[in-house]
């Protein structure tokens, strides 16, 4: 197949819940790796209503056929018209569109169901009606083959952080701050097998959740609550011990452990020592830069020897000034250097979507998509599936 340069479009929901980011990105391929530039980007916040739908489902106990089969269709309506917006406001022609979906399910560990043991995840999101809305293929459905190779399904930005951001001299550590915040380590020279990439924890989901309750916000801004109050350390000291932060990479995190409950049980602990919501905020923020610092200088450092290693900071979290600041601090014994996604031409929240751009841009061409060494899978399979308009 050819590799003529293509205009791609990568559509991301996170875990978030916020909305859809899109970036259109053009690839062609280099001599050893595949050259991307950002064209264009935009975000759209979902409808309330939707936002409602997507976190209900995505808790759920209890749920209904309807239910589902209507959200996958409104999501795929959705996603096609932030695509169909995008191409038109930056006038685009796109020849191939890279679809993630809204992850409402992810169970990256076998376990029993109808009588058989087996991993199972679900990204919603019915990609014909992109393909009906804009006349363009679509690439959909990204995880499921990776979880058939033996992987966690996840992370799969890995392939996207390897291509721009690999370095003879100096290492680097992408850190994405979504919902959950994961991140991609590339020691300096080192092969894509060598890449270590994981979910560190918590990002912004646990900090959303609080300002939800304590003060009607979807999120806090700028970290602004969270700079008016305390880190309540016994409260910090107790949740670093949760069992997720102790197993070995790859690992991969969701609402599973760190969603409603999570928060409900978190704040319950910070209002005993305290009655100021700031003090709760300030608290869950350091626990999202606790967890990032333990995971950097426990599984990253030591593979970075003594190499110079910059950290790239990307996600709606990299808007978070107090965040930013407490990841620096806890950071700053290991002497790396901070910096963010933009000084690399890629911003904050395009990252993830253009990473699904690339990903389509691989399937299309029937080549694998995964980082078997971030995935944990046996090795490199072409993933999802291709609706032809
Ligand atoms: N200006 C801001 N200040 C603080 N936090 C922000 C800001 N902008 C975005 N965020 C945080 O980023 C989150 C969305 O990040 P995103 O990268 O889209 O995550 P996901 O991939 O999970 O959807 C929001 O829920 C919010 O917590
Ligand atoms: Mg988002």
């Amino acid at each position: 197949m050819s590799t003529r340069a293509m205009a791609v479009a990568g559509v991301m929901s996170g875990t978030s819940a916020d909305g859809i980011d899109v970036a259109v990105v053009r690839i062609s391929q280099g001599r050893l790796r595949p050259q991307l530039t950002l064209l264009a980007h935009e975000g759209f916040a979902f409808p309330v209503t939707l936002r409602r739908s997507v976190l209900a489902a995505m808790n759920a106990t209890v749920t209904s056929t309807a239910e589902l089969a209507r959200l996958h269709w409104r999501l795929g309506l959705a996603y096609a018209e932030a695509v169909g917006a995008t191409a038109q406001r930056h006038n685009v022609k796109l020849d191939l569109v890279g679809c993630h979906g809204q992850t409402l399910y992810h169970q990256p560990r076998a376990e029993w169901y109808a009588g058989r043991r087996f991993a199972c995840t679900w990204q919603a999101g019915e990609a014909q009606a992109i393909a009906a809305h804009l006349g363009v293929p679509v690439v959909s459905n990204f995880r499921p083959a990776d979880i058939l190779a033996g992987g966690q399904g996840a992370p799969l930005v890995s392939l996207l952080d390897y291509a721009l951001f690999a370095d003879a001299k100096r290492g680097r550590v992408l850190q994405n701050i979504g919902g959950i915040a994961n991140l991609t380590a590339i020691p300096p020279g080192a092969a894509a097998d060598a890449v270590i990439a994981f979910d560190t924890g918590p990002g912004n989901m646990v900090i959303d959740a609080l300002a939800q309750r304590l003060f009607g916000k979807r999120f806090d801004r700028n970290g602004s609550f969270a700079a008016g109050g305390t880190v309540l350390v016994p409260v910090l000291r107790e949740a670093l011990k949760h069992p997720y932060f102790r197993l070995k990479p790859p690992r991969t995190a969701g609402r599973e452990q760190f969603g409603r409950e999570y928060a409900a049980k978190f704040l319950e602990a910070c209002q005993c020592h305290t009655s100021k919501p700031e003090d709760a905020l300030a608290t869950a923020t350091a626990l999202t830069a606790a967890t990032i610092a333990q995971s950097c200088e426990r599984w990253v450092q030591p593979r970075m020897k003594e190499h110079a290693v910059d950290l790239i900071v990307s996600g709606g979290g990299a808007r978070n000034a107090t965040l930013m600041a407490m990841v620096a601090q806890r950071l700053q014994p290991l002497g790396w250097e901070m910096a963010a996604s933009e000084q690399f031409g890629l911003p904050a929240e395009s990252k993830e979507a253009a990473a699904f751009a690339l990903l389509a841009w691989q399937t299309w061409h029937r080549r694998a998509g995964n980082v078997p060494a971030a995935t944990g899978a046996a090795r490199g399979v072409v993933l999802g599936q291709v609706t032809y308009a």
